[in-house]
């Protein structure tokens, strides 16, 4: 079951489609990591599944309501902003105490979530946290009350890199109790928590997948082959309407490849021909960040 499904939706501001038919689909249960580059529209996605903006056109259904015409779905959502903003002088607990008070939720629920996210035994103000112990407070907050589904705005990227494997693997652990809807523009983040990925830019969406049927519709389409003498081989590659570009790398030469059975019937020909010798041939398995690029191009 798809815990959102989106129809068309669009947002246009004055000449800018900042959201253009966007049919997105989201199962329950998994993370689902957003990616897009800035000013994609992704916030304004979220803005418009959490009722904070309305469509230009189109709809959403989340949790089986139709955005347009209910809100109860709201109250089953936990959601971070892109810049959460706390009360600094507050300790955690105390802060949290006043949310759960504010949205009715059982004050043992306050040190449930603070274990969760490992601020329990934290006493220092807000005020004086690290971004990263700020984002973790974020998703505490998010999880009072027990929502089904997390949006959460670009949860990482502010954080150095052990902030963000915290948070990373915060998300991963909350994964089957909850559906995780995450924006990122960092796509080792996708790769290494995401079950499925959608890329958006411009508005559009240009993809939508499972991350690991991503990796195999991919697979096989980059090589590296290392010879006595690069130089002879890229002359002779460049040109072949089956490779897409040829990058060095170190001694090798990574090639991305169109047509797979030109470049097995065409490369060892090339080699043999110019009498060059082989020491390295492989298919390499490509990351997020190769098909992001390629994608978005
Ligand atoms: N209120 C607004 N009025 C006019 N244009 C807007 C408004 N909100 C967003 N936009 C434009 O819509 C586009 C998408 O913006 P959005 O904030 O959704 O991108 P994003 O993917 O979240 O980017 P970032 O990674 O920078 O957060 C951008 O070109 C932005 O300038
Ligand atoms: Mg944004």
């Amino acid at each position: 079951m798809n815990i959102i499904e989106t129809f068309n939706l669009c947002k246009y501001y004055k000449n800018k489609k900042a959201l253009d038919n966007l049919n997105l689909e989201v199962p329950e249960g998994i993370i689902f990591g957003y990616l897009g580059p800035n000013g994609a529209g992704k916030t304004t996605t979220i803005r418009l599944l959490l009722n904070l903006a309305k469509p230009t056109n189109g709809y959403a259904i989340i949790m089986g309501e139709n955005i347009l015409k209910s809100k109860k779905y709201l109250s089953k959502i936990g959601f971070l902003p892109d810049v959460p903003n706390f009360y600094n002088y507050f300790t955690a607990k105390e802060y949290l105490a006043i949310l759960a008070e504010i949205l009715g939720v059982d004050k043992k629920r306050v040190d449930e979530v603070l274990e969760l996210v490992d601020l329990k035994n934290e006493k220092k103000r807000i005020g004086t946290f690290s971004r990263g112990m700020k984002q973790r407070l974020g998703i505490a907050q998010t999880l009072l009350h027990d929502p089904k589904l997390l949006i959460l705005d670009e949860p990482t990227s502010a954080l150095d890199p052990q902030g963000r494997k915290e948070i990373l693997d915060l998300i991963k652990s909350l994964k089957g109790s909850k559906t995780i809807f995450f924006s990122t523009h960092i796509l080792s983040d996708v790769e290494k928590i995401c079950d499925r990925v959608a890329i958006i830019k411009d508005g559009k969406l240009l993809l939508n997948e499972k991350v690991e049927e991503l990796k195999k519709r991919y697979a096989k389409r980059m090589i590296t082959i290392e010879v006595d003498n690069q130089d002879i081989l890229w002359e002779k590659l460049k040109d072949k309407p089956w490779v897409i570009n040829i990058a060095v790398h170190n001694k090798s030469l990574l090639l991305n490849i169109k047509d797979i059975s030109m470049a097995q019937k065409e490369i060892p020909k090339i080699i043999s021909e110019n009498n060059l010798s082989l020491i390295h041939f492989e298919f390499l398995e490509p990351t997020i960040e190769d098909i992001f690029f390629e994608v978005i191009s």
